[in-house]
């Protein structure tokens, strides 16, 4: 409970590999929170999701209901086509919304001062925004991961995609929310991409490489795959429990 006795109440939006994550850090009280709303497209996920846990969830049929539940924040772990469908709504509610489908915001008309876009698979996005106020001259990712997360069958190292991260967050939508998050940090600056498939690779390896008016960074990120989607970093999810926290805290303090 908020020191008003409002309780802390969160929507989950998704119940695949990021929302059962989030929903087990819920459960071990990582995130406070008193109750879980819960909304897949595919209500046997969030069946199942509801089952696998032990404290109060309420699964509901559509995002309208959900929203009439009145929670504090959302959070999206579903597919850049809900960010779509859904963004302005939530938004409108006067509902904080984390977006992990970060690829649907580069080209999104919505208020923007309720979104929050957390770190994701990678890190470093506070360097970078600094930077990028000082001026950036150029932002490469290269992206490498196993052909089964790339769903191709590669037996050798290949490079499958060299482009800019706009067109790389359209082709690959499942993959390439790295490369948006990246974009929408940088912006208006373009960021090269490269995806490597790699059969030597058995983690999702994201290299950022920067130069800046002052000087020059190197970040490089090797993830452990979720086993239940591949195409999904572990760390990905713990970026959202993270910024959950966060807003749950000022949400408290707002309250005060
Ligand atoms: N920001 C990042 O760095 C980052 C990293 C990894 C994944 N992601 C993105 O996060 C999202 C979730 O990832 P995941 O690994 O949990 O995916 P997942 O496929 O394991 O689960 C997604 C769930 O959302 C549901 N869903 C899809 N579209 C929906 C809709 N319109 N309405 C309601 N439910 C819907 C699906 O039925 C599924 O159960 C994906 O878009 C993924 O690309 C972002």
């Amino acid at each position: 409970m908020t020191s008003d006795g409002e309780a802390k109440k969160i929507g989950l939006i998704g119940c695949g590999a990021i929302g059962t994550v989030l929903a087990e850090a819920i459960e071990r009280k990582i995130v406070e929170c008193d109750e879980l709303v819960i909304y897949d497209s595919d209500a046997s996920k969030a069946e199942k999701l509801k089952g696998s846990l032990d404290f109060p969830v309420t699964m509901v049929g559509s995002v309208e209901e959900l929203l009439e539940s009145k929670p504090k924040v959302v959070v999206e772990a579903a597919s850049q086509q809900a960010v779509k469908e859904y963004a302005s709504k939530i938004v409108a509610e006067g509902i904080e919304l984390i977006v992990m489908s970060t690829g649907a915001l580069l080209d999104l008309d919505v208020d923007f001062s309720k979104v929050h876009v957390p770190s994701g698979a990678i890190g470093g996005l506070d360097a970078l925004s600094s930077a990028a106020n000082a001026g950036i001259d150029e932002v490469t990712l290269t992206s490498r991961k196993n052909p089964k997360a790339l769903e191709t069958a590669d037996k050798e190292e290949k490079v499958i995609y060299e482009g800019y991260a706009q067109e790389a967050a359209r082709l690959f939508p499942r993959e390439m929310n790295v490369a948006a998050t990246l974009a929408l940090t940088v912006k208006p600056v373009k960021v090269r991409v490269r995806v490597i498939a790699d059969p030597a690779v058995t983690r999702n390896t994201h290299e950022i490489a920067v130069k800046w008016r002052f000087g020059e960074m190197f970040l490089r990120f090797a993830n452990e795959p979720h086993p239940e989607n591949p195409r999904t970093s572990a760390l990905a999810a713990w970026s959202a429990i993270k910024l959950l926290q966060s807003l749950l805290r000022e949400a408290c303090y707002k309250n005060q």
